[in-house]
């Protein structure tokens, strides 16, 4: 087996603290790199090497990469839906020039493979709504969707052009008890846990028949692991690939909550994050997914509300 040193960028988020416990387990803890802009995350703290960087910075990075050893990056910087329709400019150039130094310096340096996530949120109000296929209408209309259907096409491009072994997922929200969201349109599903035990109430930014694409986080990381795991001949998709956990709407998920908490009440004060919500799927389908390398979700909204109370 190639011994692989994988360096983790963004690993202080809501995904990379998660992908970089599970990588470390994998690939052992001295081989597996966590770098965030911000501090080291509490839960990453003792666990493995940590370098403070900036996705920004090309020359540190690729200094790193070097210093390092590095054969494989995840890379999860990036400023995410709700937060990007506040701040258009900072989102287009974090998305896009972070994935860019990336790539270029994978090719330079002909890393094994890269991981980058996309996001249901490059479908618009134009895509199905219901069970949206891989490749259908995408027109997106938040700066951040915008940004990772871009980013598709260059994970596409390096991939035919230079052979860089780039792969990625279109994840919908994702809902966990470790590290909190950061700054997503269905940052709700994971906030209202936390009320929902805290304060026995929540108020939702969507409306109760908001219907979204979620998934339970460890779904999300087995996808991730599977997908990097799976053998490159198994991967047709080189922009990225449509996966699909539940959906739900505010009102199904605090009525699965109530049955744990029978006290709790939900009210709806829709704010602009409805509006970027209105504009993508309710469901997704992942039959490509699926039938490349196999992938399965494990968690349905009853298994996941039972984990989440369990846990927190
Ligand atoms: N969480 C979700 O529901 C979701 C859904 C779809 C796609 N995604 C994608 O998954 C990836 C990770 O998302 P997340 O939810 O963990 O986000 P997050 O905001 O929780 O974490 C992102 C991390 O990147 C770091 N970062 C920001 N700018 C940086 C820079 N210039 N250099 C280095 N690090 C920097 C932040 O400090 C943060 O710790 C993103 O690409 C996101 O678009 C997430």
């Amino acid at each position: 087996m190639v011994k692989e040193k994988i360096l983790v960028i963004g690993a202080s988020g809501q995904i990379g603290v998660e992908l970089t416990l599970a990588l470390r387990k994998m690939y052992g803890n001295a081989n597996v790199v966590a770098s965030d802009l911000r501090e080291e995350n509490d839960l990453l703290h003792g666990t493995g090497p940590y370098v403070s960087m900036d996705v920004m910075n090309k020359e540190m990075l690729h200094v790193q990469v070097i210093r390092q050893n590095i054969t494989q990056v995840n890379l999860l910087a990036a400023i995410l839906s709700a937060t990007g329709e506040k701040n258009p400019g900072l989102a287009w150039n974090l998305n896009m020039q972070g994935l860019l130094n990336v790539l270029d310096i994978a090719k330079e340096e002909k890393l094994h493979k890269v991981y980058w996530p996309s996001s249901i949120a490059v479908f618009g109000p134009t895509s199905p709504k219901q069970n949206c296929p891989q490749q259908t209408i995408i027109e997106p209309t938040t700066v951040y969707g915008i940004s990772k259907y871009a980013g598709e096409f260059w994970c596409n491009y390096f991939f035919q052009r230079y052979g860089v072994d780039v792969r990625s997922l279109r994840y919908p929200g994702l809902i966990s008890y470790k590290s909190s969201p950061g700054g997503g349109t269905t940052d709700y599903a994971v906030e209202i846990f936390h009320e929902a035990l805290e304060e026995k109430k929540y108020e939702s930014f969507l409306n109760p028949d908001t219907y979204l694409p979620m998934m339970y986080m460890p779904d999300a990381i087995r996808a991730t692991i599977e997908l990097m795991e799976a053998p490159a001949n198994k991967i047709s998709v080189r922009t990225s690939y449509n996966i699909s956990g539940m959906s739900f709407s505010p009102k199904e998920i605090a009525a699965e909550i109530k049955k744990f908490i029978p006290e709790f009440e939900i009210s709806y004060k829709p704010d602009y994050r409805q509006k970027i919500a209105d504009s993508w799927p309710q469901s997704i389908d992942d039959s490509k997914a699926r039938s490349d390398w196999g992938w399965k979700q494990e968690f349905d909204l009853p298994k996941m509300t039972r984990d989440m109370f369990e846990n927190l």
